[in-house]
């Protein structure tokens, strides 16, 4: 495992993070708590110290899970936790619901009490990361939650100022980045193989500031571990049933056959973990935050090639 700073007031970090949206509990299908929490201590023993969650996450139940395998480690004192928050889910808790609803909130009063609420699940004093949840742009332009975040910064509740930028919406929030450098330390940004808007503007705009840059969605839901085909189909409470609907799928998997040459000639790693290697390679990125729901899956994503390996203009570029 590599390590790199997140970014120039960021912590040290390995390069591959685990993502614990997929282990949540809802949005993915049913989980086993007892299989996630394997998956967990499995990334950590890999090296993996950089963990990615939310608030929203299972209601909170990512959260909980990530406290109960931190309690259990010996390296707890190294291991950086990056939530988020401005997703409302609190009035939805005890609702029969398939998938989770989007009901933003990134009032400086629901942003406060949102972190006070992580800070009780992680059983911290201070959040190390605290990201925007993907904020459309005219919320971005408003003040208010630029202040919440450095409020709760001076009051010693986070460590980092985060934000995690709206997909597909990367150019056009980029102007955001700019006028919040000195206060956003890391973004999160949707990129992998087959979506890169943000090496536009965003990415030249995070260099220039010396920003940290996550990156999530690395797999495209899995799909860029070659798993799925044309007729694959999810079930009601996996959002993928929307996000990789047919159609979408159908004009994903045309785009990932550019990648067939490629994926022969370096078939000494799998899709995934060339994906993956995809993404780090970008100088502008510092994590790649795959969701790894097995011990398997985990062991997969974390022995990925770097930089020095493959690097960045080895990958073929996307034909549109
Ligand atoms: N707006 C935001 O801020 C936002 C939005 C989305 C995600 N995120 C963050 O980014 C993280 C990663 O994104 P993501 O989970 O949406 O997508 P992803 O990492 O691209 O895909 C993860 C899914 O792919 C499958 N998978 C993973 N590794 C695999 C392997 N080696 N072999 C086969 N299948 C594998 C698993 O699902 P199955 O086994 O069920 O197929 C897993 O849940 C999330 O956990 C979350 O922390 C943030």
């Amino acid at each position: 495992m590599k390590y790199t700073k997140l970014g120039k007031r960021g912590p040290e970090i390995s390069t591959i993070g685990f993502g614990s949206w997929g282990i949540s509990g809802r949005d993915w299908g049913k989980t086993d708590d007892k299989n996630s929490i394997k998956a967990l201590h499995t990334a950590l023993d890999e090296g993996v110290n950089f963990i990615d969650t939310a608030d929203v996450y299972g209601f909170g139940h990512s959260e909980e899970l990530i406290r109960q395998v931190l309690s259990e480690r010996k390296d707890r004192d190294k291991i950086v936790v990056a939530t988020k928050a401005g997703n409302n889910f609190y009035p939805y808790i005890n609702k029969d619901l398939k998938v989770s609803p989007l009901n933003h909130d990134y009032s400086e009063k629901h942003l406060i009490h949102a972190a006070e609420e992580s800070l009780k699940r992680l059983n911290t004093e201070c959040l190390d990361i605290l990201q925007l949840h993907s904020p459309p742009t005219d919320i971005l332009e408003r003040d208010e939650p630029w202040e919440a975040l450095t409020r709760l910064k001076s009051d010693g509740k986070i460590r980092h100022a985060g934000w995690s930028v709206q997909s597909f919406r990367e150019s056009e929030q980029t102007h955001i980045l700019e006028r919040h450098n000195e206060l956003i330390d890391v973004i999160q940004v949707r990129y992998n193989l087959l979506e890169r808007e943000a090496e536009e503007k965003l990415f030249p705009a995070a260099m220039k500031y010396g920003t940290g840059v996550i990156v999530r969605i690395p797999l495209l839901f899995g799909l860029l571990t070659g798993k799925f085909d044309k007729n694959s189909t999810f079930g009601e409470d996996d959002h993928r049933k929307l996000n990789l609907a047919p159609e979408k799928l159908r004009a994903y998997i045309d785009r990932m056959d550019t990648f067939n040459d490629f994926f022969r000639v370096y078939s000494n790693y799998s899709p995934a973990q060339l994906s993956l290697g995809f993404c780090i390679s970008h100088p502008a990125c510092h994590v790649a935050i795959p969701s790894g729901k097995t011990p398997a899956q985990v062991r997969e994503n974390t022995a990925v090639p770097d930089s020095d390996k493959i690097p960045y203009k080895a990958y073929p570029k996307l034909k549109l």
